[in-house]
């Protein structure tokens, strides 16, 4: 029997392609690619670990339909996601002559996403855009949105570009090779849409949080296409940004705090983690959350060996830091709370008291 495959459709600004899903699709790449472009040329921009992993089998994959793989393999980290990194794969590919329709072919997280998907958007003022996405949080989040970019001394994501892919292959079976705190991450964001969107799927990950934990594939499937039908769902209703997509910040106000405050020295996920608790636990102060409720979604990100607590840096700095972040209008702090497991509201009248018990009871 052949493995299982799920096909999710995203439409944004009139652009379709489909993130397909499944265990073992790196090694279809190739021939799923070649029906979409006339390029003889195809460019992979991967990063030196996934080199090591998985790029044989891309290229392998990518040769036996009949292109000519063109490779920039870049240091490993979020500290080379900056115009430095650009100019050499600029350097690659343009060196390789690639052509208006070659595809540039991302194989890594979000890092080399971001990247890669910025390179396709600039390179000959814009080449076909395709991901195959690594880790969790690149399958589930990543590869839905358009955005992509680089970082700068200024803070992150600076300089970028929306430029939508033509084609998402998220392979399950390459989660094996992810290393487990990386996976952990992943799931912070996979319970911030269960939070904001799904009841149902919330109580699923509950009973099934420990089969994600032991990347059993088959289920990874599963929860990555749901989660990446979520998220394009929120994405599509609002594709300008101005209403309800603000709802997939769930956990990132106080979390995004967290994270500049610690000097980006903890990891995005779990200052997603503690982020979602500070939230919860504001929404039940000001009445609009079940304690039972609130205990219910600590338990569920403790269970995915994500943090609850255990924050050491200083409370009046997170503060500060949620009203200098660049979503602050007009001074007031919009939090995304929830009312009911699977449904969120924005709120912007939270007070200042409730807001700080919230940071504390993070220690
Ligand atoms: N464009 C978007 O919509 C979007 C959304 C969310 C996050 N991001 C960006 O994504 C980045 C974070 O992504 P990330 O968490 O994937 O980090 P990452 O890309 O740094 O990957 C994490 C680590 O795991 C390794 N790795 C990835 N897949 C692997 C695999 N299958 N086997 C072994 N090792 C593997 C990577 O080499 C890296 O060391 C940030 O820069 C963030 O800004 C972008
Ligand atoms: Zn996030």
């Amino acid at each position: 029997m052949p493995a299982a495959r799920i096909a999710v459709p995203v439409e944004l600004v009139g652009h379709r392609y489909d993130v397909l899903v499944g265990a073992g699709l790196l090694s279809e790449v190739g021939a799923k690619l070649r029906p979409l472009t006339r390029s003889a040329k195809a460019a992979v921009v991967t990063n030196t670990t996934l080199e090591r992993l998985h790029l044989p089998a891309l290229v392998a994959s990518l040769r036996s339909a009949g292109f000519e793989p063109v490779v920039a393999a870049i240091p490993d980290g979020e500290q080379h996601k900056h115009l430095g990194t650009l100019a050499s794969i600029y350097d690659t590919l343009l060196g390789a002559r690639v052509e208006r329709a070659t595809p540039v072919i991302a194989l890594g997280g979000g890092v080399v996403g971001d990247i890669a998907g910025f390179v396709a958007a600039t390179v000959l003022r814009g080449v076909p855009f395709v991901q195959v996405p690594t880790s969790l949080l690149a399958m589930v989040d990543a590869s839905v949105g358009g955005k992509t970019g680089v970082d700068h001394a200024m803070g992150k994501n600076l300089i970028g570009a929306f430029h939508q892919p033509i084609a998402v292959f998220a392979d399950t079976a390459l989660l094996k090779t992810l290393p487990p705190p990386q996976l952990r991450e992943g799931l912070a964001e996979v319970i911030k849409h269960q939070v904001i969107r799904d009841a149902a799927g919330f109580a699923e990950l509950e009973a099934n949080v420990g089969r994600a934990l032991a990347v059993d594939v088959d289920y990874l499937t599963q929860l990555v296409a749901h989660n990446v039908a979520i998220k394009a769902a929120v994405v599509m209703a609002d594709p300008f940004e101005r209403g309800e997509r603000a709802h997939l910040n769930f956990g990132h106000t106080f979390g995004h705090a967290i994270e500049k405050v610690a000097n980006f020295t903890m990891p995005h996920g779990e200052c997603v983690a503690l982020g979602m608790c500070a939230a919860v636990h504001a929404a039940v102060a000001i009445g609009l959350f079940a304690e039972a409720d609130a205990a219910r979604a600590k338990a569920l990100i403790a269970k995915a060996g994500l943090p609850t607590g255990g924050l050491t840096v200083d409370v009046d700095a997170v503060i500060d830091a949620m009203h200098s972040d660049k979503k602050v209008a007009a001074g007031k702090v919009r939090f995304i709370l929830p009312d009911r497991i699977g449904h969120v509201v924005i709120r912007d009248d939270v007070p200042p008291a409730v807001v700080r018990a919230a940071v504390e009871s993070l220690r």
